[in-house]
């Protein structure tokens, strides 16, 4: 008996069946031939990236001490005897940056397709969902080092979101597990971070994907379409060439810039510059140069414009066909973003 049989007798399910459903959702499904260009298959990044960051988050796992004597010198025993764990955590690293990165390309040519039109805004807003959880995870993972960095972050981080209009002060003691930042706040951080925002954002991705399967791939706007090519082999063997070139990238930096360790958190002494990670940059400046409670008024106002877009640009296309709003908004939002970032790298 041939073992296919063999595990069918035990667990009888409609293999053709399934056969069939997985050759049409993935092996088969057309894709427009627009997306042979790479720059419109940029969410195939964000995907690959999060498989390395769950992988590499697991090998992390076995060695992590999520408590607030033991976790600073875990992460140091994982960098510096672990074998291979400088290049498992500098993977980790580096790919929450590429993985933020990645997004944000990914939202960049969404937005300049206007890919999120009829009928994908629900998609758009999935998609909203799962770059604030992808920031959650960023910001969560940050705060388990245990270094005066990560300990200052982490507290002027809850703090700004105490600033959040009606919930901010129940916000902030939820994710504080108290008033101040103590072990209740890392093992809060710890359980949002490896057991609540990675299953949410898997479901989500599920979700965002199916979506995307079931009005297939959008085509380019105003043209007609070009003609489609099957998913296997030609996309397939892509994405399998970008993952081990994403690999390879995220390798070489940790090993020509592996993430250091810093000092450990002294709740004693507070650093003079507490900056957060670079793609914070934006809500740090508007915290800065607004009073706490109206720049967390408008960067949640900014949000909800995020949120509806695709419906707000929809009705000026109706009023006024000739202007192309979402190329002029689009290119502000860049600007003002790499502008705010760099300056605040560079100086
Ligand atoms: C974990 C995060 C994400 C993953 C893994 C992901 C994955 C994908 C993939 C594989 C596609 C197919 C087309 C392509 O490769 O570009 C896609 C399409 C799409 N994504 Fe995402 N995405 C993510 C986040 C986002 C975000 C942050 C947004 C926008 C806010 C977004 C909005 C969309 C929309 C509207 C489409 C449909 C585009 C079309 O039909 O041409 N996605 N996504």
């Amino acid at each position: 008996m041939k073992i296919k049989d063999w595990i069918l007798e035990r667990f009888p399910i409609d293999y053709n069946r399934i056969v069939e459903v997985t050759e049409k959702a993935f092996i088969k499904e057309p894709i427009p031939l627009h997306y042979k260009k790479w720059f419109f298959a940029t969410g195939g990044a964000p995907l690959i990236l999060i498989m390395f960051q769950i992988i590499t988050g697991i090998f992390l796992m076995f060695y992590y001490v999520p408590s607030t004597e033991m976790a600073y010198e875990s992460v140091r025993h994982i960098t510096e005897e672990v074998r291979f764990g400088f290049w498992i955590r500098g993977i980790h690293k580096w790919g929450s940056n590429l993985l933020v990165i990645s997004l944000l390309l990914h939202m960049t040519r969404v937005f300049f397709t206007r890919a999120y039109r009829r009928p994908r805004e629900l998609n758009w807003i999935i998609g909203l969902m799962l770059l604030g959880l992808s920031l959650g995870l960023s910001l969560t993972g940050y705060s388990l080092i245990q270094n005066q960095v990560s300990y200052w972050a982490t507290t002027i981080g809850t703090n700004s979101m105490g600033a959040i209009p009606l919930i901010g002060d129940s916000l902030l003691t939820f994710l504080r597990g108290g008033e101040e930042v103590t072990g209740n706040t890392l093992t809060r951080f710890f359980t949002f971070h490896v057991t609540l925002l990675p299953p949410l954002l898997i479901l989500l991705i599920v979700v965002h994907i199916f979506i995307l399967r079931l009005h297939g791939m959008a085509e380019l706007e105003g043209r007609e379409s070009e003609g489609t090519y099957a998913f296997y082999p030609e996309h397939f063997f892509k994405v399998v060439i970008m993952t081990f070139f994403i690999l390879a990238v995220l390798s070489t930096l940790s090993v020509i810039l592996p993430p250091g360790i810093g000092e450990p958190a002294d709740p004693s002494v507070t650093p003079s510059i507490i900056k957060p990670e670079w793609y914070f940059f934006l809500v740090y400046i508007a915290l800065k140069i607004m009073p706490m409670n109206i720049g967390m008024s408008v960067l949640m106002m900014l949000g909800v414009v995020m949120v509806f877009w695709p419906f707000i640009d929809e009705f000026f296309v109706k009023k006024m066909p000739k202007v192309r709003l979402h190329y002029f908004v689009g290119t502000i939002a860049i600007l003002t973003f790499l502008v705010i970032t760099l300056w605040e790298i560079l100086v």
